[in-house]
């Protein structure tokens, strides 16, 4: 596979002006397959899922039945994301390829699949090459090899299943997910152009009404929805939006650069809505559309209460993005099913959300002491590269074109699978993976353990727990005692 992708995608090296719309399909087309036939044909080899169907009486037997994905199979490849998540830090292109593939839904068009929405056509060229999708192809890059594992289940759901779990593991709430999304099978099934939201309109809260009530979504989903730049960076050299590189970006994790709306920008939480309000960090990118969550007065009731409320965002949050993740959908079997276990989880307490990786320092270094901006030159890397290391990689463009070209950022991304893993984020001050801990983490720990009379040093004594078992039970015979 790599040395596909290097002869289809690796033309040249990154300061190369951006290529043609037509050079872009023709990369794309000589990776991604332009009909699902084969996946078919493995699928009669794959074991049927079983469902649970209501019977006369009101009893559930279970049942056989073919379905769009396999459940047990799209169990095993969320594992494998979660996999992918840790070590790539890919979780906001995640999102945003779900995003991608579900948000060209149009309501007013009843014919499946000509209203678009989460189909899976955004792994074709024909709709991969619009503008608004420009390093996307990365994203696609990185979860193909799941795909090709998995060939019981359609793009439509390990998109969409991709996105939830990038969501869910970067500390944010479990969303209420079903699956069976069927696959459109040619490009010529994609929809057309221009069906995503644009940066930086001429009234952006008109432009975001025009195309979300388009999707079916409303105010308040909108602004929800917009709560999911509180991951990710945008790049100039792929939409044309954003710095090329800030204090919080410019030693990644992943690859470098980039603008990022939130300081913990792999930490899904509700800081977007605070940052966007407050707009004091230059270093934080606030678009249009992003601007217009507290100008307008229908969007601010909502942004406003996100800000002050984490828990009410992640609630309409994760409504909002199940619907997002449905639009258009064609499921089989119609009613979708959901992932086993799933349900258990939900009923859980939500845990504190903890940031896919350990939050930047607090204290960004002196502007003198900054490296130099922007352009540093990308190693060249053999043309035989293997696949993708890590999520995205800015190429080193000098002027970024406002539309970026996506194989111009697969050329850098992929050159970059061939350097050294960079160590993740910023210097390492808290326990994550084999790192040592901080002082003020040993200090904390420390003090946990002697609250309840222990030590860090060595294990509890047994006959500690036993005492106070023996004392609560005393104390409930003299209550029994008195009581009578
Ligand atoms: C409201 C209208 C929206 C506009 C105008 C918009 C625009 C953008 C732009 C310009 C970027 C930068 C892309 C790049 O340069 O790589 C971006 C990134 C992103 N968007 Fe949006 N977006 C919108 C809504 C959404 C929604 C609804 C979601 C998800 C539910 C979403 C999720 C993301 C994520 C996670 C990224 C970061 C991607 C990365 O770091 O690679 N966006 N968006």
């Amino acid at each position: 596979m790599a040395e596909r992708l290097a002869a289809s995608l690796l033309p040249a090296a990154s300061p190369s002006p951006a290529p043609s719309l037509s050079a872009r399909r023709a990369a794309a087309a000589a990776y991604f397959p332009s009909s699902c036939s084969a996946r078919r044909g493995l699928r009669l080899r794959s074991q049927p899922p079983r469902f649970s169907q209501k019977v006369a009486g009101g009893s559930l037997r279970v049942v056989r039945c073919m379905a769009a994905s396999d459940a047990a199979q799209l169990k095993s490849a969320r594992e494998d994301i979660k996999e992918l998540l840790k070590t790539k830090y890919c979780h906001p292109i995640m999102v945003r390829l779900g995003w991608h593939d579900s948000g060209t839904y149009d309501k007013n068009i009843e014919e499946w699949p000509q209203r678009g929405g989460a189909d899976g056509s955004l792994r074709f060229d024909a709709e991969l090459s619009h503008g608004a999708n420009a390093g996307l192809i990365n994203a696609l890059k990185l979860i193909q090899p799941i795909k090709d594992k998995y060939p019981g289940i359609t793009y439509a759901d390990l998109f969409q299943l991709a996105s939830a779990t990038a969501i869910e593991e970067a500390g944010g709430p479990k969303i209420p997910m079903k699956y069976g999304r069927v696959d459109v099978t040619a490009p010529e099934q994609c929809p057309p152009e221009g069906r995503l939201p644009d940066a930086s309109p001429r009234d952006p809260a008109e432009h975001l009404r025009n195309v979300f009530y388009r999707m079916g979504l409303d105010d308040k989903e909108i602004v929800a929805l917009s709560g999911a730049h509180t991951l990710g960076r945008s790049r100039p050299d792929r939409s044309g939006w954003g710095k090329p590189e800030t204090k919080y970006t410019k030693d990644g994790p992943g690859e470098p650069g980039g603008q990022s709306w939130t300081v913990e920008w792999l930490k899904f939480d509700n800081s977007y809505f605070r940052d966007i309000k407050e707009q004091r960090d230059k270093d934080l990118l606030v678009l249009a559309t992003d601007a217009a969550l507290f100008e307008d007065p229908s969007f601010k009731v909502y942004a406003e209460k996100y800000a002050e409320d984490k828990e009410a965002f992640f609630k309409d949050y994760a409504e909002a993005h199940a619907k997002l993740s449905d639009l258009g959908a064609k499921f089989d079997p119609p009613e979708g099913f959901t992932l086993d276990g799933d349900k258990e989880e939900e009923a859980e307490p939500t845990p504190e959300p903890a940031a896919a990786v350990p939050p930047p320092p607090p204290t960004p270094k002196p502007a003198a002491a900054a490296p130099p901006p922007t352009q540093k030159p990308e190693p060249v890397a053999a043309a035989a590269a293997p696949p993708p290391t890590q999520e995205p990689k800015p190429a080193a463009a000098p002027t970024p074109a406002p539309v970026a070209a996506a194989v111009a950022t697969a050329t850098a991304e992929d050159k970059n699978g061939a350097a050294p893993q960079p160590e993740p984020f910023v210097a390492a001050k808290y326990s994550y993976g084999k790192r040592e801990l901080s002082d003020s983490m040993k200090q904390k720990i420390r003090a946990e353990y002697e609250g309840f009379g222990g030590s860090p040093d060595k294990p509890l004594q047994s006959n500690y727990f036993f005492n106070i078992m023996i004392l609560v039970a005393g104390l409930a015979f003299l209550t029994s005692l008195v009581m009578n």
